[in-house]
């Protein structure tokens, strides 16, 4: 079953040998061929093939469905109070983390899975076709498990995060911990993970037990990737370059340094400007990063604590605003670059043979996700050549 996508104003390929021939591969009066889950032909509409169906796009712009590379959505519980207090001047030091951990082992199975699918709901609304997510508030060998068992049926780009911080009942034996999570709870999570990521930063985990973790993952088969330098400047981005993780994920405070490990690796930076606009955080300058040559994603990193937010499309905004990226490269972030940090190559492009994974906006450009920052402008998400979430106009 063929369905041709006819009419589009503005076409989104991240291809850069279609149309405009700039990174996003702009085709304008455009048309875009699905077979079964796949992306069959893109060009322009006077030059569509015939499918056995036709969508009439009317003029809307089009674009490839958003990789959200990190988010954190198995957990329990509600710390708006923290968010208040941090709006007050309360500084964010990752302290609340174990707020969250008491609701999630207190939890059960269906409210972890409910919570989960509400949160799955909302980033397709938010136009995200893939998300990755992470354990981390369980901390135990069995909550660890247990999370990424419920994250398994909904994704398959699933974390193993046991090292997030040290639980408060190993606060004075964290060797012991470190231990635990390179031990006997990476062995019952491994088989349920896809990656394993290490919170390496002050308060968190030192870059020697990253390290520790990071290998006795990468020996068990999981990818990797951190979380580093958000609360502060650390070993962590060097850590990740070193050890050719995926993705490192935060960096607000890195330094020249940091960025030329980066740009001479396949490490993608993720910023995350949602942890910097519920923490106050000062902000990354995303110009740096690409100036560089670092490859960059954006990411939601959805979690209670410090980004409680599934939309993609105001991530996009603050990166645009603060972070001083263009809307250009912000759109490739969220896409091409959050594919590239999960590794994928199927993914966060519209190009033949890959998935048929995109958004057609209600809007003549995609310049309007960060130009009309908080109106909804998703309109049909489809996802492997299904229409999950159909346009109201339609
Ligand atoms: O990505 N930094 C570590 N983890 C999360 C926050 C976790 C929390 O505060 O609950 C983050 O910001
Ligand atoms: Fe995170």
């Amino acid at each position: 079953m063929s369905t041709v996508y006819d009419n589009i104003g503005e076409l989104v390929t991240n291809d850069p040998s279609q149309g405009d021939g700039s990174p996003l591969g702009i085709i304008d009066h455009a048309a875009v061929v699905v077979d079964g889950d796949r992306i069959a032909w893109v060009g322009p509409s006077s030059d569509a093939p015939a499918a056995d169906d036709r969508v009439d796009c009317r003029r809307a712009s089009v674009i490839p469905g958003f990789v959200d590379s990190h988010a954190h959505l198995i957990f329990a519980g509600d710390r708006s109070a923290e968010f208040a207090a941090r709006m007050s001047g309360t500084p964010y030091d990752g302290g609340g983390i174990a707020t969250t951990v008491s609701a999630t082992r207190a939890a059960g199975n269906d409210e972890l899975s409910a919570n989960l699918a509400r949160l799955a709901d909302e980033l397709l609304r938010s136009g995200v076709t893939t998300f990755e997510t992470k354990s981390g508030y369980g901390l135990t060998v069995t909550d660890e498990r247990r999370a990424l068992e419920i994250a398994g049926r909904v994704t398959e780009e699933t974390t193993f995060l046991g090292a997030h911080v040290v639980p408060v009942e190993y606060r004075d034996r964290r060797d012991d911990y470190v231990n635990l999570v390179a031990g006997d709870m990476l062995a019952a999570c491994a088989p349920r993970a896809r990656w394993i990521d290490v919170f390496c930063d002050r308060g968190a985990f030192d870059a020697d037990e990253a390290r520790t973790i990071l290998k006795a993952g990468a020996d068990a088969g999981l990818g990797l990737r951190l979380h580093a330098s958000q609360l502060g400047p650390g070993q962590g981005i060097k850590l990740a370059v070193e050890l050719g993780a995926a993705s490192v994920d935060h960096c607000t405070f890195a330094d020249d340094s940091d960025l030329e490990a980066l740009a001479s690796s396949s490490t993608v930076a993720a910023l995350l400007p949602g942890a910097e606009f519920s923490t106050r955080a000062p902000w990354p300058d995303g110009r740096r990063f690409v100036a560089a040559g670092a490859t960059i994603a954006l990411a939601t990193d959805c979690n209670p604590g410090t980004s409680y937010t599934t939309s993609m499309p105001f991530c996009i905004a603050l990166a645009v605003r603060d972070m001083h990226l263009t809307p250009a490269e912000a759109l490739r972030a969220a896409t091409a670059g959050g594919a590239a940090a999960l590794r994928r190559d199927d993914i966060g492009a519209l190009i033949p043979g890959m998935r048929a994974d995109f958004v057609t906006l209600n809007a003549p450009s995609y310049i309007h996700l960060a130009y009309r920052p908080g109106v909804p402008i998703i309109d049909t998400v489809v996802v492997g050549g299904t229409a999950m979430k159909e346009s109201s106009s339609r």
